[in-house]
């Protein structure tokens, strides 16, 4: 497919982005989160089409592709070098199920490409002008078919409020420097420090910008310049980022980190008769993040959803595969820690889950017929596996005919990725069992 004549609109392409598996990209696992909800996941054991819009470095469309051979993989990349980057690995595990295109949102709509079951984005609806969210939500809107889900993370309100005009002063330092990409980032980080430390009154009233800025100057400077100072860059409530997928017939049903679909965990504990009082989903989802400062959101809305009977739902669940990513040992040591409290996973039923997937990836059905989890119903291990896979100790798992047909092209991949070092280095690999990534 040849490039489009649409240059970004300001976007930073003068450095390549980072290496990186975003775990909340795997449609396994973002079934889990629907599931969570009463909603009908995607069957990702049987054929499905699935677009990554601004894959960057395409670590997670690659790893997706090649753990499910059986279904079709679309990317759309503005950058050559993240296109011939994510090719590159395609090339090396020998996947054919990937298709990739180096254009720009704005040319979303001329391209002749199937209905998606899922149309995923991450790290891109904050950092792109109004006019390319617009043409994301047109291809919404126009290829994805009903019941499929749209995942989108982005920047949030009221956690970035304090940032915003930080952002822009850096902004307007890179833009008046010069160099090289990394030095116009490291002179504009450094002006920007050298008027926080004399203190003025904005710094005063918002100690959390300094800390940030702190922590800024450990990142990697591509990072930084993709992160702060593209052209665009919006933080946004709950509220409008809804309100929009709503009005194309997407409504919110779920977040893909999925610690922040259980309200009990989501608020502290002082805050859980207010939260209880919340009826709407735009209520509860903004109350939340006023409460935890949120800062970055991970929403994926369904179109037309498709809502489960209680008899459905528990017979989905029943069927829900996991495996293991942990030890029963390890769970000493795990914590999950959410915006409303720390947990240990580490009673004896924990335990026992993980001991029964020592053997292998099994059913939620599977789980509960075993001699040390007959007490437990289909629901009670679903919510105890569920939040055992917010901690990362399980994870969803593929069919063992996908994950058979996946070998072959997880360890061609895992070889490329053993061969990386320094900056090419891939900190994940792929897992055929899982049908996806898991990060070193
Ligand atoms: C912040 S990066 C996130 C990359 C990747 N999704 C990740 O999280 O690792 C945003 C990505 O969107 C791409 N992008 C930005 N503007 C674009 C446009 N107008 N059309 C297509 N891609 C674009 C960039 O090249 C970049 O890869």
């Amino acid at each position: 497919m040849a490039p489009g004549h649409d240059t970004g609109g300001g976007y930073v392409t003068s450095a390549p982005y980072v290496m990186r598996f975003h775990r909340a990209l795997n449609p396994r696992r973002l079934g889990l989160a629907v599931l969570a909800n009463g909603f009908a996941p995607l069957n990702c054991d049987a054929p499905y089409t699935y677009m990554e819009l601004g894959f960057g470095q395409g670590v997670s469309l690659v790893m997706l592709a090649a753990a499910n051979p059986h279904a079709q993989f679309y990317g759309v990349d503005l950058l050559p070098e993240h296109v011939e980057h994510a090719r590159g690995l395609a090339t090396a595990a020998g996947v054919t199920n990937l298709h990739l295109f180096q254009i720009s949102f704005a040319d979303l709509t001329a391209q002749d490409w199937p209905a998606f079951d899922l149309i995923a984005m991450h790290g891109v609806w904050t950092w792109v002008a109004a006019n390319y969210r617009a043409d994301i939500l047109r291809l919404v809107d126009a290829k994805l078919k009903p019941g499929g889900l749209a995942y989108v993370s982005y920047n949030t309100l009221p956690g970035w409020a304090a940032m915003e005009p930080v952002r822009e002063l850096l902004k307007a330092e890179y833009d008046r420097a010069n160099g090289t990409l990394p030095e116009r980032v490291k002179t504009a980080l450094m002006n920007v420090r050298a008027v926080e430390k004399a203190q003025p009154i904005y710094f005063r009233a918002n100690p959390t910008v300094s800390m940030r800025l702190e922590h800024m100057e450990k990142e990697n400077p591509a990072y930084l310049a993709h992160e702060y100072l593209n052209a665009a860059w919006a933080p946004f409530y709950f509220e409008d980022v809804s309100r929009e997928f709503e009005s194309i017939g997407l409504p919110y049903v779920a977040s893909g980190n999925l610690q922040d679909n259980v309200g009990d965990i989501a608020v502290k504990p002082e805050a859980k008769a207010l939260y209880a009082e919340m009826t709407t989903t735009l209520q509860r989802e903004t109350l939340k993040d006023v409460l935890n400062n949120k800062q970055f959101r991970r929403d994926v809305y369904m179109r037309g959803p498709r809502t489960l009977s209680d008899a459905a739902l528990t017979e989905a669940m029943a069927c829900t595969r996991f495996a293991a990513l942990m030890k029963p040992s390890d769970l000493a040591a795990a914590k999950l820690t959410t915006e409303g409290a720390t947990l240990t996973l580490n009673a004896p039923v924990h335990r026992a889950f993980l001991k029964a997937l020592e053997a292998g990836p099994r059913t939620v059905a599977e789980l509960c017929a075993t001699p040390a989890l007959s007490s437990l119903n289909v629901n009670a291990a679903f919510g105890t596996l569920f939040l055992l896979a917010a901690m990362s100790a399980v994870e969803a798992a593929a069919s063992d005919g996908v994950a058979t047909a996946a070998q072959v092209f997880a360890e061609r991949l895992n070889t490329e990725i053993d061969t990386r070092k320094g900056e090419g280095a891939i900190p994940a690999r792929v897992s055929a069992a899982i049908g996806a990534g898991v990060e070193a």
